[in-house]
């Protein structure tokens, strides 16, 4: 194939003898469009160098490539983001959130000498919905990014279940270790850690979510490496009408500053025996939509130990809760709130000590909203305390309906009767497990929590009367 040629290009191998009139003057020319040239170019380079001091002023100690997995190398040229990343160690209480932090002893099994407060001593219903499941045994409030794969290591979780390597995805810097046992392919070594056993899959991640996790090295744009959301994301773009969405070349700057958290705080199962992990939003974002893809794949996380209910456990739904809230209806991003800008000397940079936004209010609300500090605490306060109590009550009615159902199998009442209260404990303990374990405590999207949790008090209360009249408890 013949390479085609730009009609104003210089041709390399000029024709012999005395060239065409036409081409006489051409070395004149030729000069003066190098000088052009090298004009234009030395202008170029001065704009694109303003703008990058403009952008990110920065002394380039290290150069970084997609092998660099480790913080501290990035942090050798950008130390005012890394400073902010290595803060995530701290522990400090909101009313509702933050962590609080519990000493313990360490011991040989359990090295950790501090943790965050136990979910399952605040409220031991917990106990009770969960029945049967590893998380009956160990559930913890959550704590900074610094803490992520240890706490997923030494988790009692890990004792009661066998844990699979799809586990890692959230919980370590993997886009390195990925490739490297993809060959290459980030696709493949995530699809092959995934069906590792967990101690195994361990020992192949050394950080927790890392600068390569969301930035390119190159540029530092931000950027997806999440298989897992590159599969959600797409499939939830096909379910409105848009093919082949690909996030990383398709994405606004301001939704990636959503889309980088969304890859880790969102809900999710492992699917089939290869374990691959799938975020279920084939058919949408909303608890009903989510609940309606379950049911649809017929999938079930574990089977009740008191009831016999095939049932389903929700997890940090904060992508999902965020997406029906006003402040993503108004474009605000995760990073808007929880990674606000902050100024350093004379640079503003993104503050990379990921918290609770409360811990922060000055800078994380007070861009936008003029009203004082206290009066924005109470604010949120006010929408959790009403989350807190519709909670208690959802937890009353799922407690209350896993009892009534045991009470009647202990009875001798037949499969057949048994079928539509379990059915309803399926759905309505994945609605009030959905806004319990959203992390927020309602504020993300205060009406979208309030409708779930009286969704999920009405259908767990028609399972308690199906169960006295056989009724079906489904509208
Ligand atoms: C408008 C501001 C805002 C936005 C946008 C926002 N959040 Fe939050 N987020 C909050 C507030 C306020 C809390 C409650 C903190 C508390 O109770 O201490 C919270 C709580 C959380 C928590 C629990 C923190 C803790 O300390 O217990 C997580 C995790 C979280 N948000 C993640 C996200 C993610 C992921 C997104 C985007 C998908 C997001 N948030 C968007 C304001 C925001
Ligand atoms: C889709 C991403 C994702 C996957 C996969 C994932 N986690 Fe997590 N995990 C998170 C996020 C986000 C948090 C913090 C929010 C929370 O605790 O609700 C968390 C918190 C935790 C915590 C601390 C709080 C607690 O629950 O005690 C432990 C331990 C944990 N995960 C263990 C595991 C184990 C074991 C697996 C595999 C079965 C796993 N994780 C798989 C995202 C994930
Ligand atoms: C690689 C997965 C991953 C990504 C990406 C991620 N998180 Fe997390 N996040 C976690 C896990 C896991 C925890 C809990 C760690 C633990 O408890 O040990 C957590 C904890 C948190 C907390 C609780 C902090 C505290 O002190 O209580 C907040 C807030 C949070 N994340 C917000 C965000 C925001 C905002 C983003 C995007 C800028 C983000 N996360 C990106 C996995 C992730
Ligand atoms: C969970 C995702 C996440 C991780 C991990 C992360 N960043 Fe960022 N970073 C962001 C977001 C979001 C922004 C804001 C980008 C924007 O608005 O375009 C940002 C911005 C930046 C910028 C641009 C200047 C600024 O501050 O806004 C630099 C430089 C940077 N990060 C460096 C780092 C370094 C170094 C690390 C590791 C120590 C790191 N980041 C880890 C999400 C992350
Ligand atoms: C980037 C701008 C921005 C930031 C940052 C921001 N908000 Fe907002 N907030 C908005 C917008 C826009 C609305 C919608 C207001 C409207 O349309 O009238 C809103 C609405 C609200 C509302 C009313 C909620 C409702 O459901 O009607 C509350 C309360 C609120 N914000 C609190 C906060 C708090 C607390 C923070 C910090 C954690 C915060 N906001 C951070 C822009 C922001």
């Amino acid at each position: 194939m013949t390479e085609p040629k730009d009609e104003g290009s210089t041709q390399k191998s000029a024709p012999t003898g005395r060239p065409p009139a036409r081409w006489r003057y051409l070395p004149l020319a030729a000069l003066a469009a190098a000088a052009a040239t090298a004009g234009i170019a030395a202008l170029l380079v001065n704009i694109f160098e303003h703008k990058q001091e403009a952008k990110s002023p920065f002394y380039r100690v290290v150069e970084l490539d997609d092998t660099i997995d480790d913080p501290a190398v990035w942090g050798k040229n950008f130390p005012l983001q890394y400073d902010g990343y290595r803060r995530t160690v701290d522990q400090k209480r909101t009313r509702f959130g933050g962590s609080e932090a519990v000493p313990r002893t360490p011991t040989e099994a359990d090295p950790r000498s501090v943790v965050a407060q136990s979910k399952l001593e605040e409220d031991g219903r917990l106990k009770t919905m969960w029945a049967g499941y590893a998380f009956a045994r160990d559930f913890r409030e959550e704590r900074g990014h610094a803490h992520m794969l240890e706490d997923q290591v030494y988790t009692e979780r890990q004792i009661a279940a066998k844990q699979p390597g799809t586990c890692i995805h959230c919980h370590a810097s993997v886009y390195v270790p990925y490739k490297k046992l993809g060959g290459g392919d980030l696709m493949r070594g995530w699809e092959a850690m995934n069906q590792m056993p967990f101690p195994e899959a361990r020992k192949l991640v050394t950080h927790p979510v890392s600068c390569i996790d969301c930035h390119d090295p190159e540029s530092m744009q931000l950027r997806v490496t999440r298989p897992g959301f590159i599969e959600g994301i797409r499939a939830l773009k096909a379910s409105m009408g848009e093919a082949d969405y690909d996030v990383n070349t398709m994405a606004t700057r301001q939704e990636m500053r959503s889309y980088v958290c969304g890859q880790c705080h969102v809900e999710y199962y492992f699917k089939g025996p290869e374990k691959r992990l799938v975020y279920p939003w084939a058919k949408g974002l909303k608890v009903d939509e989510i609940y309606a893809y379950y049911e649809e794949s017929g999938h079930s996380d574990w089977t009740h130990a008191e009831s016999g209910a095939k049932v389903l456990k929700a997890q940090h739904p904060e992508f999902e809760m965020w997406n029906q809230g006003v402040h993503a209806r108004s474009g605000v991003a995760c990073a808007d709130c929880h990674m606000p800008y902050q100024r350093v000397g004379a640079t503003k940079i993104s503050d990379h000590h990921v918290q609770s936004p409360l811990l922060n209010v000055n800078r994380a609300c007070q861009t936008c909203h003029k009203w004082p500090e206290d009066e924005l605490r109470q604010r949120v306060e006010t929408i959790q305390s009403r989350h807190f109590e519709a909670r208690s009550r959802a937890m009353d009615a799922v407690t209350a309906l896993i009892s009534d159902i045991r009470r009647a199998k202990e009875a001798g009442m037949a499969e057949e009767a048994l079928a539509g209260p379990r059915a309803a404990q399926r759905k309505c303990q994945f609605f009030v497990d959905f806004a319990e374990a959203e992390n927020s405590s309602g504020f993300h999207a205060p009406q979208e929590a309030m409708r779930i949790l009286a969704s999920a008090i009405d259908i767990c209360r028609r399972g308690q009367l199906s169960l006295r009249d056989g009724t079906p408890p489904e509208e």
